[in-house]
């Protein structure tokens, strides 16, 4: 294992370089030394042992101490980096080359900014003939992550790393770049941390159709219960439905990239909401060209008669579209559930309502039992407020304008996104995306339009945006979400070459409060893949107390608050001595804390939900750990959804510990969890 000390003495070596350098002009790279490349963490202040091959991009100026930017620390090892805008800004061109050295097992850096896999990226050149052997771009974040390789292939030979920016972006048009390590230096800190083994070059390309479940095991960012695409993007899920028995997951999809593009409708299935079996895209958008993002937007599904119906957005670009109406509403319909034809009856909603703005998206139909007709509802605005435009039809191609069913106030967005209305008990619910996160309402409603008497956060976690409901065949109201939301500037798996998840399955109540309540559907059961682990009862004070060691399992807490003493209680996830994702429970104010702030990767905050204080004292929380994927129900209803991104391998304990007292566990549980995908 490698030690502490070593990139130490390789400092050493690169400073007495560096002050003889003052002197004399950089010397051609003895032969004694190439086994390792000189300055390789910048240490030295400046390009010591690095060569500018051409362009301006970089230069000494591009060797950086700063700690933090504007969306968090730069996440360097030790002091210095190359920050790629520092020497001549984003779209300066250049290249910039290690000395040489003999590649060994493994290698290792630190990377950060713009992706574009053909014109920004970290590259492994062999001296011999010039072969670019490996190579990776950054993941549109300024935070630098850790990309490991193999590079087995060619120990003992001569390499050099290039990093090579011939973007001339004025938006991420440049590279992060720190910290070279080889052998087995490149696979840890060298305290007994493990780095994940990050970057494009370990994710094999898949077969045709399905992935087969071990690349989605290979990958350690990769949630294994919770949907993803093997390569590209998702965002919302849409036409959610339960049809001959099978639930349908259509997904927001671009396949060409881990980022938002040409909208798509991937697809997939499942006889239980929780084991998916992937099947071919379902849409895709018109035949379009750069600077034409046309796409098929958000929607939703309908069963009527024999066939299957989506109805969506098509959404077309009017900067390629100048005189087209922005947003309209189409059908797509299948008789089999897997091939969906364009309706010849589209546009059903040809454009907005005459003198209504352009935004008009993600039409989500219900059945309304009050004039038990079939409706829609539609995003839309009036300008200032957010609003809910209201349809009506008997089929799913003859829509009438019912009218503005609901309008917001200015405490959220001026444009609201993803609506869905639906009655559960004696209240309807409405729920919608503003500001970045989901937004409930609870009230009343007489076939036109709805009385909100209650509002509430959906989730209160970070990483949810876009929930889908549906009504499943036993007359559950279900829902699933996308984890992550557009305000987040952080995605480390796009390193992996996927960006986006769907929360699990989740079943919708009205809560004690009148509010919104979420908790898992007991189908996630079959998910166990070993035994639970069962601790308690567990009275734990200040020293910490560890119940399990994994990162993909559920776990399950029942603290009794009347036997508790202490102030607050912490819970340790994905933790090991560098890192841990924290959730706090404040006994005297009831309030749960979710911090991210030393978790790892990632979008580092804190967030808080004020939970309702058990009338049997009795504290339950069902968590879900994915190792990515962090998904927190309380008792009460409420729920925290987070993204998580440890660097090491070893960041997978879960601890508890009590503050200024104790903390009585009646019971504590651990389950494995296996994958969607088996
Ligand atoms: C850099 O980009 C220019 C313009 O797109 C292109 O013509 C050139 O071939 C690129 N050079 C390299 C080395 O990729
Ligand atoms: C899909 O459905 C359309 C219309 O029913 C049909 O023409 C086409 O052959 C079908 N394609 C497949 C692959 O089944
Ligand atoms: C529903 O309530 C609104 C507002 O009070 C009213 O204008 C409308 O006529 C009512 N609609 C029905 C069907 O009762
Ligand atoms: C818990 O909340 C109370 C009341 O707001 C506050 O005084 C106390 O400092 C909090 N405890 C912790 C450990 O944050
Ligand atoms: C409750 O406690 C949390 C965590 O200690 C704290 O951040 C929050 O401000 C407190 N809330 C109130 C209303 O005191």
């Amino acid at each position: 294992m490698a030690t502490p000390s070593t990139k130490l003495i390789k400092l050493g070596l690169a400073l007495l370089t560096a002050s003889k350098a003052l002197a004399d002009p950089l010397p051609e790279q003895p032969e004694w030394r190439s086994n390792e490349p000189l300055n390789p963490g910048f240490e030295t202040g400046n390009l010591q042992g690095w060569q500018v091959v051409h362009g301006n991009a970089f230069g000494d100026r591009s060797v950086t101490d700063l700690v933090s930017y504007w969306g968090g620390p730069f996440h360097q090892d030790q002091k210095h980096f190359i920050l790629g805008t520092a020497q001549a800004g984003e779209s300066a061109v250049g290249e910039l080359k290690s000395g040489l050295f003999r590649a060994r097992s493994s290698l290792s850096f630190l990377i950060g900014g713009g992706y574009d896999p053909d014109n920004l990226y970290v590259g492994l050149v062999r001296d011999r003939d010039g072969q670019l052997l490996l190579k990776q771009t950054g993941t549109d974040d300024e935070a630098l992550i850790r990309i490991v390789w193999d590079t087995k292939k060619w120990a003992g030979q001569k390499v050099h790393i290039v990093v090579h920016d011939n973007s001339t972006k004025e938006s991420w048009g440049h590279i992060n770049f720190d910290d070279l390590r080889l052998g087995d230096d490149a696979l840890g800190n060298g305290r007994g941390l493990t780095f994940q083994t990050i970057g494009q070059a370990n994710q094999p390309p898949a077969h045709r159709g399905q992935p087969a479940c071990s690349l989605y095991a290979k990958d350690p960012l990769r949630p294994q219960y919770h949907y993803t695409q093997y390569q590209g993007w998702i965002n919302d899920p849409a036409g959610l439905v339960q049809w001959k028995g099978r639930h349908h997951l259509f997904s927001q999809f671009y396949p060409d990239a881990p980022f938002w593009g040409p909208m798509h409708w991937s697809h997939a299935e499942s006889t239980d909401a929780v084991h998916w079996r992937e099947l071919p895209v379902a849409l895709t958008p018109k035949a379009a060209g750069p600077g034409d993002d046309s796409g098929r937007f958000t929607g939703s599904a309908m069963v009527h008669g024999d066939e299957l119906h989506l109805v969506l957005t098509d959404y077309v670009d009017t900067r390629a579209h100048p005189d087209a109406v922005q947003e309209n509403v189409i059908v797509a319909s299948s008789r089999d559930g897997v091939n969906f034809t364009l309706s010849p009856r589209n546009p059903v909603i040809p454009a907005p309502p005459a003198g209504a703005p352009a935004f008009f998206r993600d039409p989500k139909v219900f059945h309304d039992p009050t004039d038990n007709s079939w409706k829609l509802v539609i995003g839309a605005s009036n300008g200032a407020q957010g609003q809910v435009r209201l349809y009506r039809s008997q089929d799913p191609f003859s829509w009438s304008h019912v009218g503005v069913m609901y309008t917001g106030d200015e405490s959220t967005d001026a444009l609201w996104e993803c609506p869905n209305f639906f009655p559960v008990d004696d209240k309807w619910v409405l729920f919608y995306g503003s500001k970045g996160v989901g937004i409930y309402e609870t009230g009343t409603y007489n076939g036109s339009v709805f009385v909100s008497e209650k509002r509430g956060l959906v989730d209160a976690g970070p990483a949810s945006y876009a929930m889908q409901w549906y009504k499943d065949e036993s007359g559950r109201n279900l829902a699933i979400s996308w984890m992550a939301n557009w305000p987040t500037s952080k995605w480390p798996s796009r390193a992996n070459g996927w960006a986006g998840q769907q929360s699990i399955t989740r079943e919708l109540f009205l809560r004690a409060d009148g509010g919104l309540g979420s908790r898992p559907i007991a189908e996630l059961d079959s998910l166990a893949a070993g035994p639970t682990k069962r601790l308690g009862p567990l009275r734990v004070g200040n020293k910490a107390v560890t119940i399990g060691n994994t990162n993909t399992a559920r776990l399950k807490l029942t603290i009794d608050l009347r036997a508790t003493s202490a102030s607050a209680f912490t819970l340790s996830l994905f933790q090991s001595r560098a890192e841990a994702t924290l959730l706090t429970y404040n006994t005297s104010n009831q309030t749960l804390t979710l911090d991210t702030t030393n978790a790892g990767y990632g979008q580092a905050g804190k967030w808080e939900a004020v939970l309702a204080k058990p009338a049997d004292n009795k504290l339950t929380l069902d968590i879900f750990l994915d190792r990515s994927v962090l998904e927190v129900f309380v008792g009460d209803g409420t729920v925290m959804s987070a993204t998580v991104w440890p660097r090491y391998q070893e960041s997978r304990s879960i601890s508890v510990v009590g503050e200024q007292g104790t903390v009585v566990l009646s019971a504590a549980s651990v389950t494995p969890l296996g994958s969607s995908w088996c």
